[in-house]
């Protein structure tokens, strides 16, 4: 059974976080159009050597309607690479990976899955999978390199443009996270 996490809080008690630009009100956001099948294929060529250390599979299936997208690119592509080095990092070898893309909300939309048939993650940690300098498990921490602020900037990013992201997760089956980003948004320059 694929558990839910649709509402997650962050910890607010955290300390403040090391990069100035995530602080409130100094993100800046570029909304431009661009490929999204471009976008995706520019950070897979990333991911895939260290996918391919592994003989882990990445699939990309979408639909034709999410071509083109008016988003900030670099953030998209921030949001995606945080999403897939974590499916990599934490599938064991020969596993799979699937990036599922399609417009969502008439078009208003588009929604990014990131599923991994990875180690899963317990339903009780949920709540503190988003939160900064936060590894669920302290020996996993040793096995698997990482500050754990990937999840927590992901979530900053995408909630900046009004978006949301919510995973779904069975231990031992793997993890989907899934990303909706509305689209347009005005562009935001910082101070
Ligand atoms: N796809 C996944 N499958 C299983 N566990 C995950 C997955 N993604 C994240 N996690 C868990 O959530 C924790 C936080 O993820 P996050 O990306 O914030 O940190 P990290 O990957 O450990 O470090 P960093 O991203 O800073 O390199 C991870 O350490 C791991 O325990
Ligand atoms: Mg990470």
């Amino acid at each position: 059974m694929w558990r839910t996490a649709a509402s997650i809080s962050s910890n607010s008690s955290t300390m403040c976080l090391t990069s100035p630009k995530v602080e409130a009100g100094k993100m800046e956001l570029f909304p431009e159009s661009f490929s999204v099948q471009q976008a995706i294929e520019e950070v897979c060529s990333i991911i895939t050597p260290l996918a391919k250390k592994k003989n882990i599979l990445i699939n990309n299936v979408f639909s034709l309607e999410a071509s083109v997208v008016t988003l900030d690119q670099q953030k998209f592509k921030q949001v995606l690479y945080n999403l897939l080095s974590n499916a990599v990092k934490f599938t064991e070898a020969d596993g799979t990976i699937q990036i599922m893309t399609e417009m969502y909300d008439n078009k208003k939309m588009l929604r990014v899955q990131v599923k991994d048939t990875g180690i899963g993650i317990r339903q009780e940690d949920f709540p503190r999978l988003f939160a900064e300098f936060q590894q669920l498990d302290a020996s996993l921490s040793r096995r698997y390199e990482g500050t754990g602020l990937g999840l927590a900037l992901t979530k900053k990013i995408v909630e900046y443009q009004q978006g949301s992201i919510e995973v779904e997760s069975e231990i031992g089956k793997g993890s989907v996270f899934t990303v909706i980003l509305p689209m347009g948004g005005k562009e935001i320059k910082g101070r």
